[in-house]
This record gives C-alpha cells, structure tokens and sequence, in this order.
C-alpha cells in the first residue's frame, strides 16, 4: 500500500530536470558527458549533489574511497536499505549509464518526503567512486574497496595517464569537502538495488519497458604480448621476417575462434587495445601488445577459454598477462522477488536477463542481497553521447526502484 503511495510520489519533471542539471557538469559540446572521476567537473557535480542532499533532510557521509552515502533515516535503529550507482563517464559519455540510477535514488528520497513517510530502516542512495575505470583502472573501484577495504592499499598507487595517483586524487577530494563525516567501509546493508540503462537491445527489442536482472555475466581481461625483429620493409625479404604483427594476428584469429567455439552465441569476445612498437610506416613490427576482453555467463566456460588462452600463448612463445578476472554473478532471489512484485504492481511488462556490462552491483551482491534494474536504451546505445532512454520508460523505472526500495525499507 505505502510502496504503491511512494511509487505514485515519483515526478516526472523533477526526475528530468535532475538528468538534465547533473549533465550540466563536464557537458560535452554534442550532448554528451564527459566527467573523469575525482576531477573537478565530477567534485563540481558532487557539491551539486551534497547540496541538494541536504535540501531533502539527509546526512551525508563519505569513506575512504570517496564513495558519498546520502541517507534518509528509519524509525528504527536497522542496517539501511541501500541504492545508487555512479556519476563518472566515459570520455564519450551520455546522461544516463549511472547518473539515472544515482538520480532515480534521489527521486525516491523526495518522493518520500513528499508523502511524509517513514519507514522503519533509513535508506541510503550511494555514489560509488570511478565506476567506469577509464581515469584509475580498474573500474568499480569504490563499490570494490567498500566490500573488500583491503584493495584500498592496492589501489592507492594507481596512476591516472597523467601520473597522478588515486591517493592524491582522494586528498584533492578530501580538502573540496573538508567538513564531510567519514564512515567506515564494509558497513552492513540490509540490501542493495540498482537502477541502471540496459546499455543493449535486448529490451527494446522485446517491446518490453522493464528488465529484472538475474545476475552479471563473468570476465576476463588479458593482454597478449608478442615479440618480433624489427627491420627494413623494403629490403627485407619476406622469409626471413620475424613480424610481430603477423603473429598478433594468426593469435587473434585462433583466440576469436576458440571463444565462438566454447561460448557459441552467448560469447562477447573484443580485442579493443592494441599498441605496436615501433609503429613506423616502413619497420617491420618489433612488438605488438593486445587486449582481450571475454565475458560469459557460464563460469566453466569462462575457465575453459582460460586454459585454451594460456595454452595459445604457450604454443606461440607469447606472453599472457590476466588483468582481471570476475565470476559470473547470480542476483539474491528475495531481491529479484521484490522488484518483480514492483513491476506488477505498477503492471509493468518485464523481461529477466543477464546484465553484459559490470555494475557495481556486481561487488555490493558479496556484501548484502542484492539485484538491479533495467530500462531500455534507444537503439541499445550507451559509452556514446547519443545514449538515451524514453521519457516514460525512467519515470517507470524510478517508480518500480520507489515501490521496491519502500517494501525493502519496511521489511
Ligand atoms: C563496464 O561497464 C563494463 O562492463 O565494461
Ligand atoms: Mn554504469
Ligand atoms: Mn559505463
């Protein structure tokens, strides 16, 4: 009954206008975002939102990865039902891959203040630090060190591609906002719910407004290094070279090959980084480095591929380096029950599906029960400035996030 009032208070203007005014922070000139975290358009957009947190009558507090808590509280002295996402972009970012998810948890904090409600456990909307990994890599860093604090002095060195440190980037963050109470990581939660984009067709596609997601398919990132001989390539005959990207390229096709073949049309296989030394138009290459970039929902498949990927390294004399590995991951059935009851209660259509991106729901889900939410992407685009979702399709998404968040918080 309460969770259906709260879902009602949602408004659509204000929703909108927030998208639009976070945007305004490191606004692209064609629409787009572009706002690397813990630098000053992201500090900008934080005070931003501090500010507006306060207006609604929360506490703030920040930990030691910058993550920022924005907390509404409960009748009772409970763990807090939590919500969020993250505000950092991609270079070529839209409005929305984290910001609607962070902001949808705002509209629930207004909408419950606009129905006077109190729920019996506080709900905090999180900002987790660097989700993208495209400033300080690798990405989820916050939601990672706030399950797990020990990364923290792991990621402490981590150099952004100008040399700065995450270190320093957290003291800069620190003297922008030195009144902010810490709070510790590892806090217990009594669940955790993202909103999020679906970044993919799958949804549209369907004709379907919502997507309750199972779970996040496992990855693995690798760089394969090759060596060759460097020479001239006019005098060289073509026998005696020892090119290093002819081998990178045979590697490619046979690593591409061997992931269709175990994962067949679940597999997501990119080889998206390549250097090559010298990189000079008449040298034969000395060097090639490449990426590897495979993702399934399967965790055997993920370890066969694994094997293969370091045998094909072995049998070519190149080097392979594990960059990062996640298992697949299966959302908490209680959650996922929850958001389905949401969904029907606002007689939403839904689809169940595997998330292909990471999230930082993917590190909250070892911490307490978690599960996401989904809404579609117009033409499945998203790392793009074009990435949009229809109007209707966020409010909907926003009032199934306040029914859940509502059922949750009076557990
Ligand atoms: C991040 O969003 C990823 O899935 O690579
Ligand atoms: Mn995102
Ligand atoms: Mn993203």
């Amino acid at each position: 009954m309460i969770a259906r009032q709260i879902a009602d208070a949602v408004n659509q203007d204000r929703l909108l206008e927030s998208i639009d005014t976070l945007a305004t922070f490191g606004a692209r000139g064609d629409g787009g975002v572009d706002r690397p975290a813990l630098g000053e358009r992201d500090i900008e957009a934080r005070r931003f939102l501090i500010d507006r947190a306060r207006a609604l009558g929360c506490s703030v507090h920040v930990d030691a990865c910058a993550n920022l808590f924005f907390r509404r509280e409960g009748g009772a002295a409970l763990a807090p039902v939590m919500t969020g996402s993250h505000i950092d972009t991609q270079p070529t970012g839209g409005k929305l891959d984290g910001c609607y998810g962070v902001l949808a948890g705002f509209e629930v904090l207004a909408a419950l203040n606009d129905a006077n409600a109190r729920t019996r456990r506080p709900l905090e909307v999180a900002i987790w630090t660097n989700e993208e990994g495209t400033r300080f890599s690798p990405g989820a860093m916050g939601s990672s060190a706030f399950v797990e604090p020990s990364r923290m002095a792991r990621y402490a060195d981590v150099r952004d591609s100008e040399r700065i440190t995450l270190s320093a980037a957290l003291d800069h963050h620190r003297r922008a906002f030195p009144g902010l109470p810490q709070r510790a990581q590892h806090e217990a939660a009594h669940a955790f719910v993202e909103l999020h984009i679906e970044q993919g067709p799958q949804l549209e596609d369907a004709g379907v407004p919502l997507a309750v997601v199972n779970g996040i398919q496992g990855v693995r990132w690798y760089a394969f290094h090759v060596q060759g001989t460097a020479a001239h390539a006019g005098t060289t005959p073509m026998p005696l070279r020892r090119d290093a990207m002819t081998l990178a390229i045979a590697l490619r096709q046979e690593l591409d090959a061997i992931a269709h073949e175990l994962g067949r049309a679940d597999t997501r296989v990119t080889f998206g980084r390549w250097s090559i030394e010298p990189n000079s138009i008449n040298t034969i290459p000395s060097a090639v480095s490449f990426t590897i970039d495979f993702r399934h929902p399967d965790a055997s498949v993920l370890a066969a591929f694994d094997e293969h990927a370091h045998a094909i390294a072995q049998r070519h004399g190149a080097r392979i380096e594990a960059l990062f590995t996640h298992a697949p991951v299966a959302f908490d059935a209680s959650v996922l029950a929850c958001i389905d009851e949401a969904c029907r209660a606002l007689d939403a259509r839904t689809l169940h599906l595997t998330s292909g991106a990471f999230h930082d729901a993917m590190y909250l889900a070892t911490h307490c029960p978690s599960g996401m939410i989904f809404v579609p992407s117009i033409d499945g685009i998203s790392h793009n400035p074009a990435e949009a979702t229809d109007a209707g399709h966020l409010v909907l998404g926003a009032r199934a996030l306040a029914h859940c968040l509502t059922t949750l918080c009076n557990d």
